[in-house]
């Protein structure tokens, strides 16, 4: 395709995008469905990932959502709204009370009550009632100034609209939040990456007809401007709420004395998994008001409340399932879906059990309430089982002893080095006969250390997998786009980026290539040593031949379970069968020859022993990218000798 034919199409795609978005926005029109529009959305980043060469102003990589908050208009909250000191600890929440204590001038002698309000995680709304009349309602926004979303929230059921109850005053701003119960979040995961996002998306669509499909919830919990309120405490305050016709939390408190607030934290934490809404944590106020007015604010907290957050790397939920997950090597790992939870702001509901070892050790079973734990990028984890809160009828879970996917046996097997059984149990048919194994395989047969095929992710792996269009790793070369095009989200052109995309991938170098067949224990680094010891894939491919095994132990860096595994690949008539396929379809370049010029020309080094910081191979890499030699064996051509720790 021309330059000029690819910019049109480009700019094309670009302008339609924005017509539906238009459409979509400003008339509340969808004149395409989700998925066609997020497919054309797809298409133009990826023309724009393909040639570099184009750009737009307009394009969905520039421009996020469709301007939203130029929909509404903004408006001043009469008293701000403000936010508040987190605690995270007991001694945090003594220092709040002794600043307290110390501000109003008492020692310890005054017995302070709060309330205990469980903290939901959504967004804030502040309601202005006139005459017992809903006139206005503003977002948070900055707290000073927030967005007429009047209309949008109007169409919450838990909002009323008019309120006769004789005692309501004459006017108020009712603050409190706007969220999604968990159950009704279901429905909505695919487009939403938690509630509170779900909420706040759906609290700013142009057209309340929107907001109005989505179960949005209201929970009242304080106020803003007031006239007329004949209340003088807190927890009164919530009380009649409820009796003005307000939805507040069913877990509001009464409490005095930090100890008690702890124990209440306590109790509510592990409540957290039974409830359909999302919690952060616990806002204690002080309940007297006149108490709060002396205490007053600082900066744009508070003094007189704080929000004793709970720790966001770990929650109890309660294990509904445990799947078994098989991976590219044959590994069973197990993996508990737990009712969603949410640790620090990302919704958690996978978990991982390990193996089968660990699932003993902690006795977890269905049915059990647990502590899952995720801190950083690691894989959500269960740290502990809560017993008394264990089921009667519970059972032990018993591990699979055949392969959930292809039904062959399950073996743990013996590792010659620790000279135990392994904790890992797996599948123990040979790679393409097991249906999971032969998926990841190709996952990872196009990875991006591997072949790295763009725009064949795993979910299309996947997808063709099922449609039968890949079965080995040769049948990705030889797809029929013609079928792909016509599938749902596909199109010529996505087609034809895939083609392109996979054949300019058809040369490659010889250890991506060994990398890339997935032998177990065969990583990047050992597949660099293998392509240098054979240097060519004819070479390579021989072994099944000559079945030179032993040798490869000469190699620095194989073991004998890498031998062993090279060996049982090579046994497997398919992986052969795959390596001949491949063969016809790939240029395998050869192992460049070693570099004539550098530093070390004509000097030998062996490296033993281990090295601190830098691994054997990295030191044999450096050693002959500046053109030196390195040999294993000690002779009297020997250059240098480079010792690390047991050598
Ligand atoms: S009172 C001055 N009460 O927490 C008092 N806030 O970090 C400020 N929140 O923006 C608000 N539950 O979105 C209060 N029972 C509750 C609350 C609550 C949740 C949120 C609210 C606010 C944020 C403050």
């Amino acid at each position: 395709m021309s330059k000029d034919i690819i910019k049109k199409d480009y700019k094309n795609k670009i302008k339609t995008l924005n017509h539906f978005n238009k459409k979509y926005y400003e008339e509340n029109v969808s004149e395409v469905t989700d998925s066609e529009y997020d497919s054309l959305k797809k298409d133009i980043i990826n023309l724009e990932k393909k040639y570099k060469y184009l750009n737009s102003k307009n394009s969905p990589s520039v421009i996020v959502g469709y301007k939203p908050s130029k929909n509404f208009k903004k408006a001043l909250h009469k008293v701000p709204m403000l936010s508040l000191a987190n605690a995270f600890s007991e001694n945090d929440l003594l220092n709040f009370e002794k600043k307290i204590l110390n501000f109003l001038s008492q020692n310890n002698n005054l017995n302070i009550s709060y309330t205990a309000e469980p903290k939901i995680d959504g967004i804030s709304a502040s309601l202005s009632y006139k005459s017992g009349k809903l006139i206005r309602g503003l977002s948070r926004g900055d707290g000073k100034e927030g967005e007429d979303i009047t209309s949008n929230l109007a169409t919450i059921n838990d909002i009323p609209k008019t309120i006769l109850s004789k005692d309501f005053p004459e006017e108020i701003d009712i603050r409190g939040e706007v969220f999604i119960q968990n159950s009704d979040f279901e429905n909505l995961k695919e487009k939403f990456a938690n509630p509170r996002n779900a909420a706040s998306g759906s609290l700013r669509q142009k057209n309340p007809e929107d907001t109005k499909k989505i179960p949005l919830k209201f929970i009242a919990y304080t106020f803003g401007y007031v006239k007329g309120l004949k209340v003088d405490n807190q927890f009164d305050f919530l009380k009649k709420l409820e009796e003005w016709g307000f939805k507040t939390n069913p877990l509001n408190k009464l409490i005095s004395g930090i100890k008690n607030l702890i124990i209440n934290y306590n109790k509510v934490e592990k409540q957290r998994a039974d409830l359909n809404f999302d919690i952060d944590g616990i806002v204690y106020k002080i309940n007297d008001f006149s108490l709060q007015k002396r205490l007053g604010y600082v900066a744009n907290a508070p003094r007189w409340a704080i929000a004793h957050k709970f720790s966001s790397d770990k929650a109890v939920s309660i294990i509904l399932d445990i799947d078994i997950q098989i991976g590219r090597t044959g590994a069973l790992t197990p993996v508990a879906k737990i009712k969603p939870i949410n640790i620090g702001g990302v919704l958690v509901s996978n978990a991982t059990l390990h193996n089968e070892d660990e699932i003993n050790r902690k006795d977890i079973r269905i049915g059990d309430t647990v502590t899952v734990e995720r801190a950083g990028d690691v894989i959500p984890h269960i740290l502990s089982v809560d017993i008394k809160k264990r089921p009667k009828k519970s059972k032990k879970f018993i591990f699979p002893k055949n392969c959930p996917s292809c039904g062959s046996n399950t073996i743990k097997e013996f590792n010659s080095i620790t000279k135990k059984e392994e904790a890992v149990r797996r599948c123990s048919s040979e790679g393409y006969t097991c249906e999971k194994i032969s998926i990841e395989k190709l996952k990872h047969f196009v990875s991006k250390e591997a072949f790295n095929i763009e725009g064949l992710g795993k979910k299309i792996v996947e997808n063709f997998w099922n449609l039968k269009f890949i079965q080995f790793p040769h049948d990705i070369f030889r797809l029929n786009y013609k079928k792909v095009s016509n599938l749902e989200g596909w199109g010529n052109l996505s087609a034809k980026n895939l083609e392109y995309s996979i054949n300019t991938k058809k040369r490659i170098s010889l250890e991506r290539f060994i990398y890339s067949l997935g032998i177990r224990h065969i990583g990047l680094e050992n597949a660099k040593i293998i392509s240098r010891h054979f240097e060519s894939f004819r070479n390579f491919k021989k072994l099944s031949q000559t079945k030179n095994y032993q040798d490869l132990l000469n190699i620095d860096g194989m073991g004998e379970t890498q031998v062993n595994s090279i060996k049982n690949f090579f046994s497997n008539k398919t992986n052969l069968e795959v390596l001949n396929q491949l063969e016809k379809i790939l240029q395998i370049d050869d192992v460049i020859a070693k570099k004539e010029v550098g530093l070390f020309k004509d000097k030998t080094f062996l490296v033993t022993g281990k090295l601190n910081g830098v691994s054997r191979a990295e030191i044999k890499s450096l050693i002959e990218e500046n053109a030196g030699t390195t040999v294993s064996s000690v002779s009297k051509k020997l250059n240098f000798l480079v010792i690390g720790d047991k050598p």
